[in-house]
């Protein structure tokens, strides 16, 4: 018994000198992910984008932005824009990058549409469509549209509705080589082909301003 006492004072030391180096690492890390992230800033701005077609990063689920560098790195995601930056990232700037850009507060998004459509968005967020199997969003996206980290789903919420947009319709066309990109990939995109292009576009709306 004193034994186990003891066995278990060691561990509870153990872990409050461990959980400073631990903090103190993950400090370590956004700082220099602001430094290597000066040369994103010029797209993706600090909380904001400038350019509505290009995702706002900030307070984004550390885990997607890292799975999202990696799969512009090799390959597996494509863009125009994008995929040049990310060629030449290591592991360790990948980290660093998610680091920092999860440590931001996004700024309040606001609605900018019709009170009818808005409406038809949040209908599909908080309930899906049932006829058509199409889950609610809210259950993996939660009720701020702030995603659950550990698994990957992203942060949707207080997001440009122009970038969501091509997002959805990207995922719908993506539909029959959805299983070789990845399994989250394979996931959003099963949801997004039973959406038509009313619903992604109200859908888009609505979190645009959900916070
Ligand atoms: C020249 C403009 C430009 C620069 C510079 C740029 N990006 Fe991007 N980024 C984009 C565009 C455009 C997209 C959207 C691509 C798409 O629609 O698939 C994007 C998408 C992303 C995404 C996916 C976000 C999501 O919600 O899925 C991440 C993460 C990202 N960029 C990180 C970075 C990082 C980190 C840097 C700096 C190393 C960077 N970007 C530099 C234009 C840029
Ligand atoms: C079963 C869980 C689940 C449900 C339900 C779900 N999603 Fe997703 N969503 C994901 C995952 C996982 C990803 C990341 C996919 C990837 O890696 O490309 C994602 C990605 C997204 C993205 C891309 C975000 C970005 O920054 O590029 C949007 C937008 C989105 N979901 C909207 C929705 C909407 C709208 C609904 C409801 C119609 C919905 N999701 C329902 C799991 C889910």
């Amino acid at each position: 018994m004193r034994h186990e006492l003891f066995s278990r004072a060691k561990y509870l030391c153990l872990a409050i000198l461990i959980l400073p180096i631990l903090v103190f690492a993950n400090e370590e890390s956004i700082k220099s992910g602001e430094q290597k992230a000066m040369i994103c800033t010029a797209c993706h701005g600090v909380e904001k984008s400038v350019n509505p077609e290009w995702p706002n990063l900030s307070q984004q689920s550390k885990k997607y932005l890292v799975d999202q560098l990696h799969a512009f790195r090799d390959g597996v995601r494509k863009n125009a824009l994008m995929s040049s930056q990310a060629m030449g990232l290591s592991d360790k700037d990948i980290q660093d990058l998610a680091a920092y850009y999860n440590s931001i507060p996004s700024e309040k998004g606001k609605l900018k549409a019709d009170e009818e459509i808005i409406t038809l968005g949040q209908q599909i967020y908080r309930g899906g469509i049932y006829d058509r199997g199409v889950p609610a969003c809210i259950s993996c996206h939660g009720p701020k549209g702030l995603g659950i980290d550990r698994t990957g789903y992203p942060k949707v919420s207080g997001q440009h509705s122009i970038y969501t947009l091509n997002r959805l319709k990207n995922y719908k066309d993506g539909y029959d080589l959805k299983d070789s990109v990845s399994k989250n990939y394979a996931i959003m995109s099963s949801i997004s082909f039973r959406l038509s292009n009313l619903e992604m576009k109200a859908l888009s709306e609505y979190l645009q301003g959900l916070y």
